[in-house]
């Protein structure tokens, strides 16, 4: 069975890529996550992808997204165990299908950036009962789109950056990370440097969307009003999605 894992940026439909337009015509079926109401938001972006981009009324599989233990003591095994969920799910799905249909994923940013589809789609392939052939189409990354924003070069003149979740940014500080991208920190961690005086924040939230929210400039001044900004997109959207580069000042 032929799976496309297609990345399809950030969320406007603009910002897809012609290749990926290519791949998105050449699926039968699309599997999309279902992960309840909360982000109703998210599911009609992707809706609004395919009305701009795919022809005809293409079928859309939703495939319920299995409950993540969020608390848990061992975070690594609690991250196989979900993906193993996961993968047991769209097994369920894709061995219903004719093997010849084209299945494809719409993969939030580019697929290649803090995202488990590359994966599940190997653990489903590994279990042996459907027969897989998959490829990967890159997307526009939030990172990109952060950077695009606050119009940044990433890294300093030949120096490295660390991209990072807001669970690990702490100890990465602690390894000497100076220029850093932060994902998945829904604690906005940066909040514990507040102080220090010497870091700047590029933030931003709901990137590439009629919502963006963007704020930049030292880190102790700035909190306050990245705090709000974020309040108010949850309270408006129900979720909010912020990335941010944190960097020592030179
Ligand atoms: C599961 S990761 C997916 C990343 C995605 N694969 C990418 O390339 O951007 C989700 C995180 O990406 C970031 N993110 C995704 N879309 C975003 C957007 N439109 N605006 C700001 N941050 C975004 C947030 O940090 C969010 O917690």
């Amino acid at each position: 069975m032929k799976i496309h894992l297609v990345g399809v940026g950030g969320g406007h439909p603009d910002q897809i890529t012609v290749q990926a337009v290519a791949r998105l015509r050449e699926v039968d079926v699309f599997l999309v996550a279902d992960k309840g109401s909360s982000v109703g938001d998210l599911a009609e972006a992707r809706a609004e992808i395919l009305r701009r981009h795919v022809p005809g009324s293409p079928r859309v599989i939703q495939v319920p997204d299995p409950e993540r233990d969020r608390r848990p003591s061992d975070y690594g095994t609690a991250v196989v165990d979900w993906h193993d969920a996961r993968a047991r799910a769209y097994e369920k799905v894709l061995l219903d299908l004719d093997p010849d249909v084209v299945v494809g994923f719409l993969v939030w940013g580019d697929p290649a950036l803090y995202d488990s589809t590359i994966r599940v789609v190997e653990r489903v392939r590994d279990f042996g009962t459907v027969d897989i052939d998959f490829d990967v189409t890159p997307g526009i990354s939030s990172v990109s789109m952060l950077a695009a924003a606050h119009r940044l070069v990433l890294n300093r003149i030949g120096g490295p950056i660390v991209i990072t979740t807001g669970r690990a940014l702490l100890h990465d500080i602690g390894a000497g990370a100076d220029n850093i991208v932060v994902m998945l920190d829904g604690k906005l961690t940066c909040r514990e440097l507040v102080g220090t005086g010497t870091w700047d924040i590029h933030w931003g939230a709901n990137l590439g969307t009629d919502d963006e929210r963007l704020v930049s400039g030292p880190l102790d001044a700035c909190i306050g009003e990245i705090e709000r900004a974020r309040a108010d997109v949850k309270a408006e959207h129900g979720w909010v999605m912020d990335t941010y580069v944190l960097r020592t000042r030179v």
